[in-house]
């Protein structure tokens, strides 16, 4: 089912693609590098790197019918790829980035992983089927299917109370503790603290696939047809690049973006002193 949700948002007009021939892309009037770091997987998923070790991990769809998902890892620094042991079916990851630890929403619960043990355990709440999870201070998390959206602290569930009238789909907080949020309606920012929502961009179809902060805490967000960012002054979003069937997006440790299409991840390096 949560495919199926994916799937309905990826009907997509196929744009222009991107030609693989040509070894760059233009963004902001700078070459970028293409470096492809895996290919054949199925949709690649909910992006999220560990700065220290600067470690991706994301979840992948294992077949075509079911929701089967694996959580995998990519080292940036070496390229080495892996399924990550001890956690299935997740399909939404957020990462502690003091604690260095991962956490796995999954069909069942959240898991936890940390890198220096190379194994997940199970964390929280058996039997909650989680749609989205993000972690700042404390982990917010989204359930399936209504998408509700709580707090997990100490050991107690509670309604976020600044967005508990509202179903959430992607949700970040920013550098100036901006939270961003979709839902079916569109994007949205809101002071946290406050129950006012400033609607960014109605998407009414094609909605924001990944929500996502860069290594300063600027938001970035993903579409089928490219990566946005948000105009906090003019509460509106430009397009940085157009790309073709874009599922998810992160940054890695340098402030790299990285993405994935229906069947690889590639990270956009910027080649110095190459305007484009
Ligand atoms: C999305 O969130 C906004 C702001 O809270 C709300 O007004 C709108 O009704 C929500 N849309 C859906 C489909 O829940």
């Amino acid at each position: 089912m949560k495919l199926f949700i994916l799937l309905l948002t990826s009907i997509a007009i196929r744009g222009e693609e991107i030609k693989v021939e040509t070894d760059f892309i233009c963004i902001g009037n700078v070459e970028h590098e293409i470096d492809v770091l895996k290919t054949d997987l199925d949709r690649p998923y909910s992006l999220v790197v560990d700065y220290s070790t600067n470690v991706l991990y994301f979840s992948y769809s294992l077949n075509n019918i079911d929701d089967v998902f694996k959580t995998g890892f990519i080292n940036l620094n070496t390229k080495e790829f892996d399924d990550l042991e001890g956690v299935e079916n997740g399909f939404t990851q957020t990462i502690d980035q003091n604690k260095h630890q991962v956490y796995i929403g999954t069909n069942d619960g959240i898991y936890r992983y940390e890198h220096a043990k190379k194994a997940a355990e199970f964390y929280a709440l058996s039997g909650t089927d989680i749609w989205h999870i993000y972690y700042k201070d404390v982990i917010y998390y989204s359930i399936f299917p209504n998408q509700f959206f709580y707090t997990y602290i100490n050991g107690d569930v509670v309604k976020f109370k600044d967005l508990q009238d509202t179903k959430v789909d992607q949700f970040v907080i920013d550098n100036e503790d901006v939270m961003f949020f979709t839902n079916a309606t569109g994007l949205y920012g809101q002071r946290k603290g406050t129950d006012a929502a400033k609607l960014y961009n109605e998407y009414a179809t094609d909605g924001v696939r990944a929500l996502t902060t860069d290594i300063n805490g600027n938001v970035f967000f993903c579409r089928f047809d490219g990566i946005y960012t948000v105009d906090k002054a003019m509460a509106s979003v430009n397009k940085i690049v157009d790309l073709s069937d874009v599922y998810s997006l992160a940054f890695d440790n340098v402030n790299n973006i990285i993405y994935s299409d229906e069947s690889k991840i590639v990270r956009l390096k910027p080649k110095k002193d190459k305007a484009c």
